[in-house]
């Protein structure tokens, strides 16, 4: 028997930057997918406790959008991405809610690709499951879930540049708490408008080369005013990654907690992926003593808000651990 185990992720800042080759600083969590399997046979067949359908699939499986919608497909795209050399009857087990913005596609991706026997290295695999994703899901979605979930680093968030996969550890500070405030709306992100916004950062990039390189005093020149919100957001965002870790890593958490809560504004009016669940969420949280900051995290469209507090400071939420990567047990 193998079982392997992904985390889930939360963002603490820098969310739409990771495509556009920017920076993000997520933090791998204490929830995640187990998935537990006898190796052999050429087929893959799983029971999931929390869905109806089961898995069959042939490990010579080229297209993941010939099976149907759902976990089935995210299986037969690391399938198809992986192609791995022996089939496996098992069991997927998961602590993280779906559809709620904390990376549960990503793990289930990385733990089906390491129970299967996938043994490269870990930022290849999280490249392989960020292809799966894409082409069972085709949602055009970066890689920081995945590298997430297979970097992560027990104790530490992850400073991650997304040009290059450097990935930098950032030691949570003692001192505060990692709090995940869902908004009650699930969101599937193949039908939202991911894809459009990812296509609008191509096209500001046409005008003014890379984003993650790119000035503000050239992005006000732009004349299509959604395209210079878009850019506008993603250069800002960037700047705010790198300030919040310098900030993070000396404790200054109050500091730290202002750039999360410029960044919901910043997701909110230029990049617009907000709902009023969430901007209600993050209001009240930012009138919450001990609260130092809070920001949707994620795609948005629904999904969690995540807040950085004094310990004890909330009751409500799930407090988050920062936690090691994705391994085989
Ligand atoms: C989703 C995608 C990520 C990233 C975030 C937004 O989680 O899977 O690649 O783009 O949205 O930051």
């Amino acid at each position: 028997m193998r079982t392997a185990f992904a985390p889930g992720r939360v963002n603490l800042i820098g969310d739409h930057t990771d495509y556009t080759g920017g920076y993000v600083l997520p933090m791998a969590i204490d929830l995640g997918v187990s998935v537990t399997v006898d190796p052999g046979g050429d087929r893959v067949v799983l029971k999931s406790a929390n869905e109806p359908d089961a898995v069959d699939l042939p490990i010579r499986l080229s297209d993941p959008r010939s099976v149907e919608k759902g976990w089935v497909r995210y299986v037969a795209g690391v399938i198809a991405e992986i192609r791995p050399v022996s089939g496996a009857t098992g069991t997927v087990t998961s602590t993280l809610p779906p559809g709620i913005g904390l990376g549960s596609s990503a793990a289930l991706e990385v733990a089906v690709a390491l129970a299967l026997g996938y043994a490269g290295p870990p930022a290849d695999l999280a490249v392989a499951c960020q292809r799966a994703e894409q082409r069972s899901s085709g949602v055009p979605c970066g890689a920081m879930d995945q590298l997430a979930s297979t970097m992560g680093v027990a104790g530490h968030a992850l400073l991650i540049d997304c040009s290059s996969n450097e990935i930098k550890p950032i030691a949570v500070p003692s001192g505060c708490e990692v709090v995940a405030i869902p908004s009650g709306e699930t969101r599937n992100l193949a039908g939202s408008a991911y894809a459009e916004r990812r296509h609008s950062c191509q096209q500001a990039e046409y005008f003014l080369g890379p984003l993650r390189s790119a000035a503000l005093v050239d992005v006000a020149k732009l004349t299509d005013p959604i395209l210079r919100s878009r850019a506008r957001h993603v250069v800002t965002e960037n700047r705010r990654v790198l300030d919040f870790a310098q900030l993070f890593r000396h404790g200054k958490l109050a500091e730290a907690g202002q750039l999360m809560y410029e960044s919901h504004r910043s997701l909110r009016d230029d990049f617009n992926v907000s709902t009023p669940a969430l901007d209600s969420i993050v209001e009240r949280l930012m009138k919450t003593p001990g609260v130092y900051g809070a920001r949707l995290t994620g795609a948005g469209f629904g999904g969690c808000v995540v807040a950085l507090t004094a310990p004890g400071a909330l009751s409500e939420g799930w407090k988050m651990e920062p936690s090691g990567g994705a391994r085989v047990q």
